[in-house]
C-alpha cells in the first residue's frame, strides 16, 4: 500500500525547482514579515504576474511596516489603484498602524499573536509565522486544499471539507524549514498539481498520492453541486 507522503521529498524537489519571485528570500533565510505580510495581502485574490510590479513599488515607497503605518490611508488606496478588492488595503494600513502602536514596529511571531491583528486572518497568520519565524504553521490556500484532496482522495466536497483538509494538512508538515514547507505547496499546486491536466510524472508525492493511483487527479477536490 501507498505509504505517506514524506515532506522531505517535497522539500528536495522545491530546492530544485522553485519559482523564484520578488518577495522570496534565498534559500534558508528567513523573510523580513513585512515582506511576507504585504506580500501574502496582495496574492489574496490577485495572480503573481499582476502583484509583481505592486509589491516593488510599495516596497520602494514604504520600505518598512513603520513607513507605511505613516502614510495617509489615501496615498495607499491610490498605490493600490489597478489591484482591486480595496478593503485589502484598508487591512493593510491598519494593521501596520497596529503593528506599530501595539508592538513597537515589530510583528509578533506567532500565529496567535498575529491573528489578533486587524485584517490578518488564519491563511496570512499562519504564512508570516511559517515564513518569517519558521513557525509550524499550515498557511493553507487553494493550492493546498488541491494537493491534499488529491494525496488522500477526499470524498466530502468544498466548502464542507475545509476542516477535514486542514486536519490532513496539519499532519504533513515537516519538522524544521516550515516556511520552504508551506511555499513548495503553493508551488506543487500552481506548477504541477494544477486544476487541469495536473503533470503527475513529475511529482514528487506521485506514488504517495490516492488519486493518482486512481487513475483520477482532476475529480479532487469535490465540489459542492452549486
Ligand atoms: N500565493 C500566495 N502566497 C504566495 C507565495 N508566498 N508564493 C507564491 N504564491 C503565493
Amino acid at each position: 500500500s501507498r505509504s505517506a507522503p514524506d515532506p522531505g521529498a517535497l522539500l528536495a524537489w522545491y530546492d530544485r525547482h522553485r519559482r523564484r519571485l520578488p518577495w522570496r528570500a534565498e534559500a534558508g533565510v528567513r523573510q523580513d514579515p513585512y515582506r511576507v505580510f504585504l506580500s501574502e495581502i496582495m496574492l489574496q485574490q490577485t495572480n503573481v504576474v499582476t502583484v509583481t510590479p505592486y509589491y516593488a513599488a510599495f516596497l520602494a515607497r514604504w520600505p518598512t511596516v513603520a513607513a507605511l503605518a505613516g502614510a495617509p490611508l489615501e496615498d495607499v488606496l491610490s498605490a493600490w489603484a489597478g489591484l482591486g478588492y480595496y478593503a485589502r488595503a484598508r487591512n493593510l494600513h491598519a494593521c501596520a498602524r497596529a503593528v506599530v502602536e501595539r508592538h513597537g514596529g515589530a510583528f509578533p511571531d506567532t500565529e496567535a499573536a498575529l491573528l489578533e491583528l486587524p485584517g490578518i486572518g488564519p491563511y496570512t497568520a499562519a504564512a508570516i509565522a511559517a515564513i518569517a519565524f519558521e513557525r509550524r504553521a499550515a498557511a493553507v490556500d487553494g493550492n493546498w486544499e488541491r494537493v491534499i484532496a488529491r494525496l488522500f482522495a477526499v470524498e466530502e466536497a468544498l466548502p464542507k471539507a475545509k476542516a477535514r483538509l486542514r486536519a490532513l494538512a496539519l499532519t504533513l508538515l515537516p519538522s524544521s524549514r516550515h516556511g520552504d514547507f508551506a511555499q513548495a505547496m503553493m508551488d506543487l499546486g500552481a506548477t504541477l498539481c494544477t486544476p487541469r491536466k495536473p503533470a503527475c510524472a513529475l511529482c514528487p508525492w506521485r506514488t504517495n498520492c490516492a488519486a493518482h493511483a486512481a487513475g483520477a487527479p482532476e475529480r479532487y477536490p469535490v465540489k459542492a453541486a452549486k
